[in-house]
C-alpha cells in the first residue's frame, strides 16, 4: 500500500470538475458503497454482459461512443481533424482506439494514453468444430490464452463471435451471439473419478474438452446440422458461409454478492473492467490541453503480436497520423511522443484469504481497498519510480485509496500490454488496475467501490497537462 494518504484522518480535496462522487477516507466501512458506486459497478456488469466476445466488446464500446458524440474514422481513407474532435478507429473487428484531441497539438502537449485489452481467456471453436459420437452432437475447442479450464464444467455455456459470408459485394462479417445455453461441458461423476478432490480436475486438452451441443439428427450431418444454426444467426443462406469465429462464453449475468453485495461476479472481468473504466474516463473527461486517447486491443492473452494487437502497429500508426494532422515540422511527432504518458490498465490479484503463502506478504491487495499499481524489477510491468510516483498522486488528488502490488518473488509474474506498447513507442508507461479475484477463471470476482474508484483516477490521468 502507498504511504502519506491512507491514514483515516486525510481529507484529500475531490475532482472538482467531474460528477463522481469520491470518498475522502481510506477507513473503508460498508458505508461507503453510495448508489453511485453500486450504479457504475451495474453499469459494468451490464458492459460485460453485453460483450460475450472480443468483437462483441468492439461493438458495445463503438456504440457507447457513438451515443458521446463520437464518429468513426476509417483507416483507409484521410481524416480531417479538429481540435476538440471526437473519433473512433476499429481495426481487425476487435481492437478499437478512441480519442478526443486536446486544446493544444500533440507536439506542444503530448497524448494521455490508457491501454486495456478486449479479449479473455477460454475457448474458441475450431474450423471443423462439429463431430458427432455415438447419438451425440459435439463441438471441438481450441483453448484461448490460459484459461482455469475446470471452471468451464457444468457452466450454462453459448456461442458468441462472428461469422464471414459470400454475398453479391463480396465478402461480409457480421456479429452473431446465441443468447441460450446452447452448449455444455459436464464433469465427470466422481464416482469415476475419485481422486478429483486430491488431485485437482485436470482434463485432456484434445479429448475431454469437447463440448455437447445436442443430439445427433439421423438425416444430416454433424457439419451441417452446427453449421446451419450459424447461417440462420447470420440470416444467410448454409451454402454462403465461409468461416466463423466463435467464442465460449457463459451466459449467466453479472451479479452483486456479499453480504451486503459488496462484489462483483462475471465472466471476463479480466479485462473489460479496464476496458469500461477506460471508457467511462475518456466520456466524463472534461476538455483538456493534452489529446486524450484510449486504447483497447485483442490478443493480450496471447502474446499482442499481430496486425492489431498492442505489440502491433495500430497504435504508433493512429499516433502519427494525429501528430500530422496539423502542418508541423519533421520533428513535431517525435516530440509529440516524448511529451506523452501511457498508462496499461489491467486487472490485479487480490489477497485471497485462503491462500496466504500465494502471496508478496507487503505487497497483497485488497479486493475494494482502491486500484493498484504493479511493479515488477524485471519489467514485467513497465512501472517505474516515476510512474509509481504520478499513481499514488493522481490517487491523493481524487481521494481514492492507493494500494502497490508486487508478485511473489519465487513465482512467475504475469505481464501486460505495458512493457510492449513502451518499448515501442518509447512512452513512460503505469501499470495499474483494479485487485480481482479467480483472474482466468469463468467466472471472475471484483469489488464495488473500486470500479468507480479507478474510473476516477483514470479521468485524472487523461486531463493533466
Ligand atoms: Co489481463
Amino acid at each position: 500500500m502507498t504511504a502519506g494518504y491512507l491514514q483515516p484522518d486525510c481529507h484529500p480535496a475531490p475532482i472538482r470538475y467531474h460528477a463522481l462522487f469520491i470518498h475522502s477516507r481510506y477507513s473503508l466501512t460498508l458505508m461507503h458503497i453510495t448508489p453511485e458506486h453500486r450504479r457504475h459497478a451495474q453499469d459494468l456488469l451490464n458492459f460485460i454482459d453485453a460483450s460475450p466476445s472480443p468483437w462483441h466488446a468492439v461493438d458495445t464500446l463503438a456504440e457507447r461512443l457513438r451515443a458521446s458524440g463520437y464518429t468513426r474514422l476509417d483507416e483507409r481513407e484521410p481524416w480531417s481533424l479538429e481540435a476538440g474532435g471526437r473519433h473512433y478507429v476499429v481495426r481487425g473487428g476487435s481492437s478499437l482506439i478512441a480519442f478526443r484531441l486536446g486544446e493544444a497539438r500533440p507536439a506542444e502537449s503530448g497524448y494521455r494514453i490508457i491501454g486495456a485489452h478486449t479479449d479473455s481467456p477460454g475457448l474458441r471453436l475450431k474450423p471443423k468444430a462439429a463431430h458427432g459420437t455415438d447419438s451425440l452432437l459435439r463441438l471441438g475447442v481450441e483453448i484461448y490464452g490460459g484459461p482455469i479450464l475446470a471452471t468451464f464444467t457444468d457452466r450454462d455455456l453459448s456461442l458468441a463471435g462472428r461469422v464471414s459470408l459470400r454475398t453479391a459485394e463480396g465478402i461480409d462479417t457480421r456479429l452473431i451471439r446465441f443468447e441460450t445455453a446452447m452448449a455444455r461441458l459436464p464433469n465427470l461423476a466422481i464416482h469415476m473419478n475419485r481422486k478429483v478432490n486430491d488431485d485437482g480436475l485436470k482434463l485432456n486438452k484434445q479429448t475431454e474438452l469437447p463440448l455437447i451441443l445436442g443430439t445427433l439428427e439421423n438425416a444430416l450431418p454433424p457439419a451441417e446440422q452446427f453449421l446451419s444454426l450459424l447461417a440462420e444467426r447470420a440470416l444467410c443462406p448454409l451454402s454462403d458461409l465461409l468461416s466463423f469465429e466463435l467464442n465460449v462464453h457463459d451466459i449467466q449475468p453479472g451479479a452483486f454478492w456479499g453480504a451486503a453485495g459488496e462484489f462483483i461476479a462475471d465472466g471476463q472481468i479480466d479485462n473489460l473492467s479496464s476496458c469500461h473504466a477506460g471508457l467511462t474516463a475518456l466520456l466524463q473527461a472534461p476538455p483538456a490541453v493534452p489529446t486524450a486517447v484510449c486504447a483497447f486491443f485483442d490478443h493480450e492473452e496471447i502474446g499482442s503480436a499481430s496486425h492489431k494487437g498492442a505489440d502491433g502497429s495500430f497504435l504508433e500508426d493512429l499516433l502519427e497520423r494525429l501528430t500530422l494532422s496539423r502542418p508541423m515540422d519533421a520533428t513535431a511527432h517525435k516530440r509529440a511522443l516524448a511529451r506523452s504518458l501511457m498508462l496499461s490498465a489491467d486487472a490485479a490479484h487480490a489477497y485471497h484469504p485462503n491462500f496466504p503463502g500465494a502471496y508478496e506478504p507487503l505487497h497483497a491487495i485488497q479486493v475494494n481497498g482502491g486500484p493498484a499499481v504493479k511493479i515488477n524489477v524485471n519489467q514485467r510491468y513497465a512501472t517505474d519510480g516515476p510512474a509509481a510516483a504520478h499513481f499514488m498522486e493522481l490517487c491523493r488528488r481524487t481521494g481514492v485509496p492507493g494500494q502497490t502490488y508486487v508478485h511473489r518473488t519465487d513465482l512467475g509474474c504475469g505481464s501486460t500490454i505495458g512493457p510492449m506498447t513502451a518499448a515501442r513507442l518509447g512512452i513512460p508507461t503505469l501499470d495499474c488496475g483494479t485487485p480481482m479475484w479467480a483472474m482466468h477463471s469463468a467466472r471472475e470476482s471484483a469489488g464495488v467501490l473500486d470500479q468507480l474508484w479507478f474510473s476516477a483516477v483514470l479521468i485524472l490521468f487523461l486531463v493533466d497537462a
